[in-house]
């Protein structure tokens, strides 16, 4: 282990900033990024799949991006006050957001899913949240309930927490579902609906593609019953199409969260929905009994803001979406001829420019089919690759930066990776 991973360890546990961590074989600290590659402190080259977990969607230090913040950074500074580009890409966000007719800013993804399920509560008076079981949400107790469970699994909708140190209490608040299945989600509701304010989903599941009607048979379910409908597009807001998942599968929420692309790579979220929603959020409405608290230091900082208008600028361009498919297709096409080549039960799923490798050959339709492989080899898998200069954390979160040159290194670096692992 070379010094500065043995820093990392001394000052932090595990030597890890997030959940993600590398093998010890192949861990390495970061130096910096440009455009599809980013580069170790040892210079090692990396093609760049993970891509700060999402947000950096069309590359690392894109000139249009690093122009902006030139001039932001003259002032770097926080000011917990309006100004004036936290408005300007408030109003990007409400006018490019099918849902949205107004926002109101958090930090972090998580914030906007605690936010999104607080109004929810408020909004409806109701206090239950059902949630698909795999489904991520972020970091917060709520997001945290059946995660990513592992066997045996308890019997829909119990849920159970993927961390020690969540209140018990949670148990009960929080209903699990299993994505896709629209009559498991009817029965749920038929017995606990009057009890639910939302059903909050990843409207693609991970890299798992709604079936036809799921999303539209929710939409249905929430006006009869009187749920709110929440997407949480952290991870498609933008990336699925400039509408996000909204646009992309025809179905509009109450509510939907955002983060990651929003704000080019600097902490900034957003959740997005209808005024009657977003009005409880509202701090000058102080005789409104349901008035929710959301709110962070850092809401609408203006450096944020400026990565982020400009990164959404760069994705407005004619034949973004185009371009981001065609390299999901790519990689996902060349993935499932070098499985079948080797013979072996695997295939790339997703759709865009997101994709997960996962080592079965039965469909892929919700989170327990998703685990079904050998999970011990698909990560063996992973850092397989990522010895091989292609950084990913089982998941592939594609740039625009990447040349299909880099695709067909990435495929030529799975193909030696999948020779070698098994
Ligand atoms: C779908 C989804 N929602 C919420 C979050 C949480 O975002 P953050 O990590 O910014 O808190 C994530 C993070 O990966 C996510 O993938």
């Amino acid at each position: 282990m070379n010094e500065i991973l043995a820093r990392a360890r001394r000052a932090m546990p595990g030597g890890a900033f997030t959940t993600y961590v590398l093998d010890e074989e192949v861990d390495f600290v970061v130096r910096n990024g440009k455009g599809s590659k980013v580069y170790s402190t040892e210079g090692v080259e990396y093609i760049d799949c993970v891509n700060g977990s999402g947000p950096m969607l069309i590359g690392h230090a894109h000139p249009e991006v690093v122009e902006a913040l030139k001039e932001a950074v003259e002032c770097p500074s926080n000011y917990y006050l309006l100004n004036e580009k936290g408005i300007e890409l408030a109003e990007m966000l409400v006018h490019s957001i099918p849902c949205a007719e107004q926002i109101k800013y958090g930090v972090t993804g998580s914030d906007a899913t605690l936010y999104a399920m607080r109004l929810a509560r408020a909004f409806t008076g109701r206090s239950k949240i059902l949630k698909f079981e795999g489904g991520f949400l972020g970091g917060n107790d709520y997001a945290l309930m059946s995660m990513s469970p592992s066997g045996p699994f308890p019997d829909f909708p119990r849920s159970r927490p993927d961390s020690a140190g969540i209140p018990k209490v949670l148990e009960d608040e929080v209903l699990i579902a299993p994505y896709n299945d629209l009559e498991a989600v009817n029965e749920i509701v038929a017995a606990a609906g009057g009890e639910i304010a939302a059903i909050i989903v990843e409207a693609q599941q991970r890299c798992i593609d709604p079936r036809p009607g799921f999303l539209e048979g929710l939409r249905s379910l929430c006006d009869r019953s009187g749920i709110l409908l929440i997407f949480d597009e952290v991870v498609t807001g933008y990336r699925l199409a400039w509408g996000g998942a909204q646009e992309r599968y025809r179905v509009t929420p109450d509510l939907a969260t955002y983060g990651k692309v929003i704000g080019g790579g600097l902490p900034l979220s957003a959740v997005a929905g209808r005024e009657e929603i977003l009005r409880l959020a509202n701090p000058r409405s102080a005789a409104d009994p349901r008035k929710c608290f959301t709110g962070s230091t850092t809401c609408g900082n203006h450096v944020a803001a400026v990565a982020g208008i400009a990164t959404l600028k760069v994705l407005s361009q004619p034949g973004t979406y185009a371009r981001l498919n065609e390299i999901g297709d790519r990689f996902r096409a060349g993935a499932g001829e070098i499985f079948q080549r080797h013979g072996i039960a695997g295939q790339a799923i997703g759709s865009g420019p997101l994709s997960q490798i996962v080592l079965t050959d039965a469909p892929v339709t919700d989170y327990r089919s998703s685990v079904s492989g050998d999970l011990r080899l698909q990560r063996k898998l992973t850092m397989a690759l990522v010895s091989r200069g292609v950084l990913t954390h089982g998941k592939f979160y594609f740039s625009l930066a990447l040349s299909n040159d880099d695709i067909d290194r990435v495929l030529s670096a799975l193909d030696d990776a999948v020779s070698s692992v098994f």
